[in-house]
């Protein structure tokens, strides 16, 4: 995945000429190791996408958001609670932006953040803030909790960031850590779409009932989990995809046993594996549908994947130079 190309507020052009509309680009992520865990406080290994959310603003009357027609009117009214409170924020600069998407919406590819990214960069950028990433990150997170109630963070932290990260979110006692990943090898991400699933809220929820009523025993299981996403940090670090590939498919083992697979997801992760994956899991909340991620030395051919029956897209982990 290309970092750097997270962020765009164009420059205003010379006197006479006409103004570019501003924009800026929030990108989606795929979490390789620690979804779920990183809800209790453990760490997550996730990279951005290069698909993602693209905000465009014109100058208007009020302050307003259009675009993403396919929005159910559930969805789209979580959107306007959601903007209304960054335009609030920010002081209501008189834009009507426009979102245009590349990325599957509740897929587990993190769209939502990457949506909460480009429009709280455009609201900051046009209210003559500077975007800074802590501004960015606070004002994202306010849009993230009306979507999902109390997030661990990961989603938007990467999309602000826009490069890989180990995150782990702070919990009573003790602060939360944003490390960035180096990336060691080359490699090429599949993500299969298993179809649609409920929100993420709900299979945290359901998820957070069972940890609550029997600590022990999911304890065990995200510690595990957050141990997993270390490891394979320091396997993409090294340039060991044989050794991330396998923690992904040991994570994909405890996200099982933790009740957040499915029939179809279960089914992609060996369609995947068939088709020469190093590893492949489910990627974000899972739960009855969503999204899987497979690990690839690089790009298996077409037909390879035409075969697996599934939907998938491709990107690609670079090494940084
Ligand atoms: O909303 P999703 O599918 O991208 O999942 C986010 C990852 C979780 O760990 C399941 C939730 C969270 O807040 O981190």
């Amino acid at each position: 995945m290309s970092p750097g190309s997270s962020a765009a507020h164009r420059a205003a052009a010379p006197a006479g000429r006409t103004r570019p509309s501003p924009e800026a680009f929030g990108p989606g992520k795929v979490i390789l190791l620690g979804e779920h865990a990183v809800v209790y406080g453990h760490p997550a290994l996730a990279v951005p996408l290069t698909l993602g959310v693209t905000a465009r603003g014109t100058p208007a009357a009020r302050c307003s958001l259009t675009g993403l027609p396919d929005l159910t009117l559930a969805q789209r009214r979580m959107l306007d609670t959601a903007f209304d409170t960054v335009a609030e924020a920010t002081g209501r600069p008189p834009l009507r932006i426009a979102l245009a998407s590349t990325l599957p919406v509740s897929m587990g590819l993190g769209s939502s953040a990457a949506l909460a990214v480009a429009v709280s960069r455009l609201l900051l950028s046009a209210s003559g803030a500077r975007a800074s990433p802590g501004k960015v990150l606070a004002l994202a997170l306010r849009m993230e909790e009306t979507f999902h109630g109390t997030p661990s963070g990961v989603d938007h932290t990467v999309s602000a960031h826009g490069t890989p990260l180990l995150y782990r979110r702070p919990v009573p006692g003790r602060p939360g850590r944003v490390r960035r990943v180096r990336i060691g090898a080359r490699a090429t991400l599949v993500l299969a779409l298993a179809g649609p699933r409920r929100g993420t809220q709900e299979t945290v929820g359901a998820l957070r009932r069972r940890a609550v009523r029997w600590p022990e025993r999911y304890g065990r299981l995200f510690r595990e989990m957050g141990r997993l996403a270390v490891e394979g940090t320091e396997a993409l670090e090294a340039g060991d995809l044989e050794s991330l590939g396998d923690a992904m498919n040991v994570n994909h083992g405890l996200l099982a046993a933790a009740g957040v697979s499915s029939p179809a997801l279960d089914g992609a992760v060996a369609a995947l594996r068939r088709a020469g994956a190093l590893g492949a899991k489910l990627t974000g909340a899972g739960g009855d549908g969503g999204a899987v991620v497979a690990l690839f030395r690089k790009a298996p051919p077409s037909r390879v994947l035409d075969e697996t029956g599934l939907v998938v897209l491709t990107s690609e982990l670079e090494p940084h130079r």
